[in-house]
């Protein structure tokens, strides 16, 4: 980071964080501090900043080269440098360009993934109608797909019923198949390398389970799965058939891959127009990163936000609150794209760094959360920025009869997530004695989807993926790779081989020691 301009924002920063900012908020603060990226908005007036601040981080970013960055990105150019990759993610989502050959191959796994859902919608996949799909898959081969199969309740296909199993507890293979038919059962097997442990594990042990119904067999199996991967060579030895892979390339890192193939599951349960729509929203989110000027550029201004919070305002950690029941696991997807991606001690060369990067990043759904852990935001001596997430219009509901109290419902699940930010940033006193007194100055970022829709949630998810790129290359870091979960994976191998099978007290023990 640029020291001079480093040094400029740490004297704001002192400055800042002893202002308060209540008497800053008018309507002109409010409309001159938003973005309107098509139908996400974002509001950032309720932050401890003014125009001098936001000219210095604009200038941070400048000084990283940041447009460089973008250009490059989109161009293709090799921006994983330690893994010798680029990162495009962003083809997933873009029109077909018969010109580029990977444009090309995305567009035709689309269309496989299309014939796919055409045969479950018309039965012709299995011997039965599909009544459940059950997928296997970890980390950034399950979040985004479960985040936005969670999202998207009101249009999903009745009849079928997804299924996710990440956990290597057996428990999460014993939920999924509690109430599945295995005649009835697609199994989805979703995995970049093909070589996670959790995942080769939980499938064999579905297989088991599916091999011990009367007359159903491995081959059986195989012909009601369908494999989702980077390593097609392997996909294709394990029997499956070939119609039924479905490849995507190792220039997707596995957090940004909900675009590819992975996405599967919601092709399946929401169908491909919901599918082709997510996509949509995700190439606008795209196309208004790279060609927005920084001050108006919603990925942007978020990213530097973010930044200022971690680096000079020195908050260690982040809350997401997203007001909205079926966003609950927003924030675990967004703890691994932030915290994998830029959760990081050495610059894109490997040399140590001397600064802050990634703070905590945690949540869940508001307003659950505001009577569990909204009294140390408000009153605890930490000082915890938020983005608060919300929908203007409620969902379409499956409901009828309950529509006008559903309204009602929306209605206070609005007020709430705006009494939240604005009390907490103006603060105020309830009572006389200390008891009742709210500091305030505690800053929150709204994000205001028009409604949960699939294009919503593309423009959305994009941009957080955007903003993530806006950190990296200000802090010179690579935010493609993810080494530190290698070691752990390596001693967990050794630990299991040490054992003859069974995990003792003792030898817990034993291992404590260690
Ligand atoms: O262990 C971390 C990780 O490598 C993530 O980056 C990835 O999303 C997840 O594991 C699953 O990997 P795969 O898709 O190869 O099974």
């Amino acid at each position: 980071m640029k020291t001079e301009i480093v040094r400029q924002l740490t004297q704001l920063a002192n400055k800042f964080k002893h202002l308060h900012f209540n008497s800053a908020m008018s309507a002109e603060r409010a409309a001159d501090y938003s973005i309107q990226a098509d139908r996400l908005y974002l509001n950032y007036a309720r932050n401890p900043l003014n125009q001098h601040v936001i000219d210095a981080l604009l200038n941070l970013a400048d000084s990283s080269d940041l447009r460089g960055k973008i250009n490059a990105m989109f161009a293709g150019d090799i921006i994983n440098h330690s893994e010798r990759r680029a990162a495009k993610h962003w083809l997933l989502r873009a029109p077909l360009n018969r010109e580029d050959n990977d444009s090309v191959a995305v567009h035709k796994v689309v269309d496989k993934m299309a014939a796919l859902v055409q045969k479950i919608d018309d039965n012709t996949l299995l011997a039965q109608p599909v009544t459940d799909v059950i997928c296997v898959g970890i980390g950034g081969s399950e979040l985004g797909s479960r985040v936005v199969y969670e999202a998207l309740t009101m249009g999903r296909k009745k009849r079928i019923t997804v299924h996710f199993v990440a956990n290597i507890d057996g428990m999460a293979v014993a939920d999924a198949i509690a109430n599945c038919t295995p005649q009835t059962t697609l199994f989805l097997l979703i995995s970049k390398t093909l070589t996670t442990f959790e995942t080769t594990k939980n499938f064999n042990t579905l297989k088991q389970w599916f091999c011990a119904q009367d007359g159903l067999d491995a081959a059986q199996f195989y012909q009601q799965s369908c494999i989702i991967t980077a390593n097609v060579e392997a996909a294709l030895a394990t029997g499956v058939p070939d119609s039924q892979i479905f490849t995507f390339w190792d220039w997707v890192g596995g957090r940004y891959s909900l675009w590819s193939s992975v996405g599967l599951p919601i092709a399946i349960a929401c169908g491909m127009d919901a599918f082709h729509e997510l996509l949509a929203g995700a190439y606008a989110m795209d196309e208004h990163f790279r060609r927005t000027d920084f001050a108006d550029n919603l990925p942007v201004m978020l990213g530097l936000i973010h930044l200022w919070y971690g680096n000079f305002l020195g908050y260690p950690t982040r809350g997401v609150m997203p007001y909205a029941q079926n966003l609950k696991s927003l924030p675990e997807y967004l703890q691994q794209l932030e915290m994998e991606s830029l959760g990081k001690s050495v610059d894109e060369s490997g040399k140590p760094i001397d600064f802050t990067t990634c703070p905590v990043v945690w949540g869940s759904a508001g307003s659950n959360t505001q009577h569990a852990f909204f009294q140390l935001l408000h009153q605890g001596t930490q000082i915890v920025p938020l983005d608060f997430i919300a929908a203007v219009t409620p969902s379409d509901n499956l409901l009828p009869e309950l529509a006008s109290s559903l309204r009602e419902h929306h209605t206070a699940l609005l007020a709430n997530c705006l009494a939240q930010s604005q009390s907490l940033m103006n603060g105020g006193d309830t009572r006389d004695e200390g008891h009742g007194h709210f500091p305030g100055n505690r800053p929150g970022n709204l994000l205001l989807m028009d409604k949960i829709t699939p294009y919503s949630l593309g423009q959305l998810i994009a941009a957080y993926e955007h903003k993530v790129l806006v950190q990296s290359n200000i802090w010179g870091i690579n935010a493609f790779d993810q080494f530190g979960v290698e070691l752990g994976k390596q001693l967990c191998k050794q630990i299991l081989a040490d054992t003859d099978g069974e995990l003792t007290f003792a030898a817990i023990k034993q291992n404590l020691a260690k």
